[in-house]
């Protein structure tokens, strides 16, 4: 049985609390409305496909959200007239260091949805290393605020990539394709090297940041989240036998990863593969 104590005071608000030494106790209590800071999250890539669903989650669950967009108008009516929003109107290798802490300082966490655009410019033009060097900015600007605690760092990779931390078995054939893909297709070379900035310069003990890259397999857009796989590794080939993980359940797990501290003690420092149940 789970109790509920209800109080319902104006201008305080109400937190709901586990009591530890009592369990399945939950009480519900009014604190003045100050003492509570929300969530705050950091996006980039938020105009892109899972981006602006990710967006979404999170002011579904009244985060408070930054973005850094180069057009504001590609995002949702409802997002971009969200009170929960704030809109940095700007490409994000563009800005400043100074500016670029300025903006994450006060966030508890980032996350990056970027990804070049799938045309020849987006593919071959620069900047060739778009998401490495967003990632290596955004850390260094979490790092020059010196937090009081690790801020969460969540990255969209893909399940293209190895998680070389862990011996992950990738075929000889799936390796030479995935050589040729990175010499002929420079992103592949950009979220590899992101996903290696964090797990080689970021490492699993840095006091300022903690990450995540959250790996899908062959992305597809679904309206609805739907029922999700994750794993530490891929159970499948990304070139050979290719699964299929829908934008917005990427989107709903990165969200969980932000909000949620058992799924973040699970998957820090880490590049969980995301399928979506029925292709696995
Ligand atoms: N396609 C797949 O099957 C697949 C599978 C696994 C992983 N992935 C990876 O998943 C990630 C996201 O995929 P998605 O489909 O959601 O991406 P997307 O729709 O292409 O969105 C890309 C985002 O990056 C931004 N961006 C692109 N070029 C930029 C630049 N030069 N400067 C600043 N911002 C820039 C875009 O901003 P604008 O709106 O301003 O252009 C947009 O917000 C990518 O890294 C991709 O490699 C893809």
């Amino acid at each position: 049985m789970s109790t509920i104590l209800r109080f319902p005071p104006p201008q305080l608000q109400m937190v709901t609390v586990d009591v530890p030494s009592v369990s399945r106790l939950r009480l519900t209590v009014a604190v003045p409305g100050s003492t509570i800071r929300s969530v705050t999250v950091l996006v980039a890539g938020a105009t892109g496909a899972t981006g602006r669903l990710l967006v979404g989650q999170l002011l579904h669950r009244s985060l408070t959200v930054k973005v850094v967009v180069r057009s504001p108008d590609k995002l949702p009516g409802d997002v971009r007239s969200h009170s929960n929003l704030s809109v940095i109107q700007a490409s994000v290798l563009d800005l400043s260091d100074a500016e670029m802490a300025h903006h994450v300082n006060g966030c508890d966490a980032v996350a990056s949805c970027l990804g070049h655009n799938l045309n020849l410019k987006g593919i071959y033009g620069p900047p060739r290393m778009l998401v490495t060097g967003a990632t290596r900015r955004l850390c260094n600007a979490i790092k020059a605020n010196k937090p009081d605690k690790p801020v969460r760092f969540v990255l969209m990779n893909t399940a293209g990539n190895s998680n070389r931390d862990i011996p992950e078995r990738v075929s000889f054939s799936q390796r030479c394709v995935i050589g040729l893909i990175r010499l002929l297709v420079p992103p592949q070379l950009d979220n590899e090297r992101a996903a290696d900035y964090l797990r080689v310069k970021i490492g699993q003990n840095d006091g300022a940041i903690e990450w995540a890259a959250v790996r899908p397999d062959s992305l597809i857009d679904e309206s609805e989240v739907t029922g999700y796989e994750v794993y530490s590794s891929p159970i499948r080939s990304a070139v050979f036998n290719a699964g299929k993980t829908s934008r917005i359940n990427v989107a709903n797990f990165m969200a969980d990863l932000i909000t949620d501290d058992d799924m973040w003690g699970k998957w820090r420092g880490q590049m969980p593969v995301i399928y979506n149940k029925a292709s696995s």
